[in-house]
């Protein structure tokens, strides 16, 4: 399954996938990164693993519909199948969300619906919350309110912000590996 992951980030999720793929976990090949971040750590972890990067400025296009004409013709070109965000920072227009229907998935750092949007953890902590988890999704228009297709709860570290942090970022990167395992099978039924 040929795959693209975008990413506006550290990329801690892409190099989690890349491994489930090194150690023979998950039946993939990550085909090209993109960001809207050129600077970001995510860039030097796809290196670290060959893995060819485009970057992109968002404001030097005309429109969402221009960068994601750009964007689509990419995909095309390495002939991917599936487009994975893993801390893409922009909402995803309808460009893409035609020509990839059904095939783009996202991770989020909380029990969505609870808390969509920027800063999950934060505002999960801020709410008191003692379960939190983490929610992989499809992707549509909206911000984090595609269909369910897994979660993960994980449990509040009591006053330690960092700790609780680690457990969801762990969760995240055990979390997508299996799921897109299963998608890929064709294993999720997304009847409820
Ligand atoms: C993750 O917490 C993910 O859920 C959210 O952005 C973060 C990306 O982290 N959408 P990383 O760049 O994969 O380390």
């Amino acid at each position: 399954t040929k795959i693209a992951v975008f990413a506006s980030g550290s990329g801690s999720n892409f190099q989690a996938i890349q491994e489930a793929i090194d150690r023979g976990e998950l039946d993939a090949q990550i085909e090209i990164v993109l960001t809207d971040k050129p600077n970001a750590p995510i860039v030097k972890r796809a290196e670290k693993f060959n893995i060819p990067v485009f970057s992109f400025i968002a404001k030097h296009y005309e429109s969402k519909e221009a960068y994601e004409t750009e964007i689509v013709n990419i995909l095309e070109e390495h002939e991917v199948e599936w487009v994975i965000l893993a801390g893409y920072m922009r909402l995803i227009g309808s460009k893409l969300l035609a020509s990839y229907a059904n095939r783009i998935v996202n991770i989020h750092p909380s029990l969505l619906p609870s808390f969509p949007g920027k800063d999950a953890i934060g505002q999960a902590l801020a709410h008191g919350v003692k379960i939190t988890g983490v929610t992989v999704h499809f992707v549509d228009e909206g911000m984090d309110t595609g269909p369910i297709l897994s979660q993960a709860a994980v449990e509040v570290v009591e006053g330690d912000r960092e700790a609780t942090e680690a457990r969801i970022h762990a969760a995240e990167h055990k979390l997508y590996t299996t799921t897109l395992k299963k998608l890929f099978a064709d294993e999720i039924n997304l009847i409820h």
